[in-house]
């Protein structure tokens, strides 16, 4: 129907009329909506992602204590229990019992944790075909013996992070009979957390698939991830007595920070992905937003690749450049932020055809890019001072910054508090981290519902929906907020 002119007005008939103010009422509304802060949408938006990331725990179908990485049964089959993802969601869970919480809330959560603690324990005794390196389980915990991208090395540590995590709250509530069961002293490799470990250091120094299930060889996600199991581990081992393991653990970490300086490419100005990588020839841009994920994941706040690292901030700069010239949904004026793949030469969209510009933004790297800048905005301001280098200037000058201000921006310059163009910088990281957020709203489903990636060119959710890490990773962002 075309809209009519005004003096059109007077022949319509009372069913048009009636129809105009229809379209009206229901249109008004929808403009209304998109006037919603994004604060707002945010804080709708974290029920969603707590109630469908729940609802992956333990789902009707599937073994007490499993975590779906999606409800999908086909196109993509994800009706698994990864060990990556489970581990990832259920250290949030994790997280959410340092929270205030109502008893209630923290006796669920407790029992599913519990649950996942005893169907980790089944994993790692099943006879699987890689042992503690198998990166998926089918639903009902029997090994899943198909064809697969095996073995995943960052499985083991970061389910380890995750019970060691709970392992240090339990200590702190003084349940040391809890503790004793993640970890015991006298036969560490008995026990959940000790298994793990002991799986870590001995296999750290072999090549394995990266967590994107695609790339054989040794990489900076799951080395990063390694090493901060094996600090905690390291401690908690020390804590409980068992100091010859205690030693172990930690020189072994040593030994791993080695290996994962060498992924700086001073040549291109990056951290890389991987290094002697022996399959993938036409993954060779050597950026991966992985780096990104595992600086947030594996921060010990040491100062050893964190994320204000300038070397980190280099890399998250090339990604953001690369990305948003490879997505024709970043380059349309109208874009809000920019949407962010796992790497430039990705084929995957979530189907069998792989081929070169398949490859889309995902959620959850769009996330971690928004938790990564509200941690940057979250640690200089309590350390009270930014260091301009030559490495991350241009970083800053990309910042959502006036003109002024960017030429400001000196290298060899140390930024304090008190000077106002230390706050103004604070702003502006934390309205980068909005962006992506915002970028994240345009595209989720008007229910809130997430889907695993953003079609590069119609911006439509595709692949697995309700993907649990998307829920996940939302809940990650949410928390480098507050
Ligand atoms: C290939 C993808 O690239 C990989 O990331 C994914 O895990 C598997 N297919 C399974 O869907
Ligand atoms: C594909 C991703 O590449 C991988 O990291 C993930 O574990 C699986 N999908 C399951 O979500």
């Amino acid at each position: 129907m075309a809209f009519p002119s005004f003096s059109d007005l007077k022949k319509i008939s009372p069913r048009k009329s009636l129809l105009i103010a229809l379209c009206l009422f229901v249109s008004i509304p929808a403009l209304a909506k998109k006037k919603e802060p994004l604060s707002s949408w945010l804080n709708r938006e974290k029920a969603v992602a707590v109630k469908r990331m729940f609802a992956n725990i333990s789902p009707k179908g599937g073994a007490l204590g499993a975590v779906a990485a999606s409800p999908s049964k086909q196109n993509p089959d994800y009706w698994y229990h990864w060990i990556r993802d489970a581990a990832i969601t259920m250290n949030e869970l994790v997280y959410r019992l340092e929270g205030f919480e109502t008893p209630e809330e923290r006796q669920i959560e407790t029992q599913m944790l519990k649950n996942y603690a005893a169907f980790s324990r089944l994993n790692q005794k099943s006879k699987a075909k890689t042992g503690l390196g198998e990166p998926k389980f089918n639903m009902n915990g029997s090994p899943f013996n198909g064809p697969w991208a095996r073995p995943q090395n960052d499985g083991p540590a970061l389910r380890a992070i995750t019970f060691l995590h709970w392992a240090s709250l339990l200590e702190k509530a003084g349940d040391q009979k809890s503790v004793l069961n993640l970890y015991d002293p006298k036969f560490p490799q008995n026990s959940l957390i000790g298994k793990d470990l002991d799986y870590i250091s001995t296999h750290w120094k072999e090549p394995c698939y990266d967590l994107w299930e695609e790339s054989f060889g040794f990489h900076f996600f799951t080395q990063v991830l390694e090493r901060k199991a094996l600090l905690k581990g390291s401690r908690l081992a020390q804590k409980l007595g068992d100091f010859p393991r205690a030693l172990f653990y930690k020189n072994e970490a040593k030994s791993l920070e080695l290996e994962i300086s060498k992924h700086w490419n001073s040549g291109r100005g990056f951290i890389m992905p991987t290094v002697n990588q022996t399959n993938m020839r036409y993954k060779n841009s050597g950026l991966d937003s992985s780096v990104i994920l595992a600086v947030l994941m594996g921060n010990t706040h040491d100062g050893f690749f964190s994320p204000e690292d300038d070397r980190v901030l280099a890399t998250a700069l090339a990604l953001e450049n690369v990305f948003k010239k490879i997505y024709p949904i970043n380059r349309q004026r109208k874009a809000l932020g920019i949407a962010i793949g796992r790497y430039p030469e990705d084929r995957y969209n979530g189907t069998n055809v792989f081929k070169p510009d398949n490859g889309n933004p995902w959620v959850l790297n769009t996330e971690a890019f928004s938790q990564f800048y509200w941690t940057l905005a979250a640690d200089y301001s309590k350390k009270g001072s930014i260091a301009l280098t030559p490495r991350n200037l241009s970083f800053f000058k990309a910042l959502p910054l006036k003109h002024k201000f960017v030429s400001a921006l000196k290298p060899g310059e140390v930024l304090r508090a008190p000077d106002p163009l230390f706050q103004i910088l604070i702003g502006a990281l934390r309205r980068k981290g909005d962006s992506f957020m915002a970028v994240v709203r345009r595209y989720a489903n008007p229910d809130g519902t997430l889907s695993e990636q953003i079609d590069r060119k119609t911006g439509r959710m595709v692949s697995a929906q309700n993907l649990t890490w998307n829920y996940a990773g939302f809940l990650s962002q949410d928390r480098a907020r507050h």
